[in-house]
């Protein structure tokens, strides 16, 4: 199989979920607090990991509990984190999240040891970038880190999967150097600059793609997402489930898609199959807690499609099968 590498954040996730989200100001109580691994690029390494993809992860930690942790947590789950690193002057990246009763998210980073990943570390793994199959990236390391793994993938004409986040404004010059780009809405105004409240989604999907983008897949949350290139153009509903925290939905997206592809399915199976992994995620608390695994998956797929839903359906929601 062909190997998938993975380079960015590693956080610990510190999860409160509240009724509602307080006010400047106001002091609430949590229903339940949790901590568990996160960070876009572990999330995303593990989400490629269970789907059945080779997986191996570059990321920056502290020499700290939290960072032996996730190295030992990482290296349990069958990542290759032979080249993962860790300093002794920032400490492992955390995440301060809430999750409301809706299942949405308000989430603070302190990026710690995920802004110690520099360009010349990047610089000494051109031959394990050579070696992949497919870069896959995100942007909670620096962004000369991820220009400096763009060049290297382009100049061993390795693809690049990049999700834009969280959301930022990226060059041209970048943007043209990615095979597949993955933004939701926010981001891929941010990229664009055109708001989607007076552009209509394809329209802002083609100024993307003459930036030089590949391919442009834009998710779109409950609604599912676009997939669209030059030659291109699919869109896929997502599937209707009950939704309790939708942290990491768009990790376990990339992550399943990514594994799919580098499995050799097409792009219109893959985003399917990322599609139900995603679906799955958002039913549970959590980010890495709630990344499925490959049989779920299918499972989960197989009872779609047999029109017997494997997991609670959003109440007053339909089959769209
Ligand atoms: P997040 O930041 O919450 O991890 P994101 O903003 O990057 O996610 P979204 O567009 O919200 O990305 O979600 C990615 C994919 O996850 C969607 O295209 C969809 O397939 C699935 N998804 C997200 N929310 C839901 C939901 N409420 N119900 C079912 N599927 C969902
Ligand atoms: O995308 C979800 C992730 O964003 C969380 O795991 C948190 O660590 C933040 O990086």
């Amino acid at each position: 199989m062909s190997k998938i590498l993975v380079i960015g954040s590693s956080n610990t996730d510190l999860i409160t979920k509240v009724k509602r989200f307080p006010l400047a100001g106001e002091t609430i109580t949590g229903q339940l607090y949790t901590q568990a691994m996160g960070g876009k690029g572990a999330n995303q390494a593990l989400a490629a990991r269970r789907s059945g993809g080779d997986v191996s992860f570059v990321t920056c930690l502290g020499s700290d509990a939290n960072g032996r942790s996730a190295l030992q947590y990482y290296a349990q789950e069958g990542l290759d984190i032979s080249r993962a690193l860790q300093v002794d002057h920032a400490p492992t990246g955390t995440a301060v999240i809430l999750v409301n009763e809706e299942g949405e998210n308000i989430i603070v980073l302190n990026p710690g040891a995920n802004h110690q990943l520099h360009p010349a570390d990047v610089s000494r793994l051109s031959e394990t970038i050579r070696d992949a199959s497919i870069v896959m990236l995100q942007m909670e390391i620096p962004l000369e880190t991820v220009i400096r793994i763009c060049e290297l993938a382009n100049e061993h004409n390795v693809p690049v999967m990049l999700n834009v986040a969280p959301a930022r404004e990226i060059s041209e010059s970048l943007v043209s150097r990615i095979s597949y780009i993955v933004v939701n809405e926010t981001e891929i105004e941010s990229i664009t600059k055109l708001s989607l409240d007076k552009h209509a989604e394809d329209e802002v999907i083609d100024h993307l793609l003459s930036m030089g983008a590949k391919t442009v897949i834009l998710t779109l949350g409950s609604r599912g997402c676009i997939v669209k290139s030059s030659t291109f153009r699919h869109e896929i509903h997502a599937f209707q489930v009950e939704t309790v925290d939708t942290t990491a939905a768009g990790d376990t997206f990339c992550g399943a898609l990514v594994a799919q592809l580098s499995k050799g399915e097409t792009l219109e199976n893959a985003i399917r199959f990322a599609t139900a992994a995603a679906a799955i995620c958002v039913t549970r608390l959590g980010a890495q807690p709630s990344i499925p695994f490959e049989n779920e998956v299918k499972e989960f797929l197989q009872a779609e499609s047999n029109g017997m839903p494997a997991l609670k359906r959003k109440s007053g929601s339909r089959s769209i099968f």
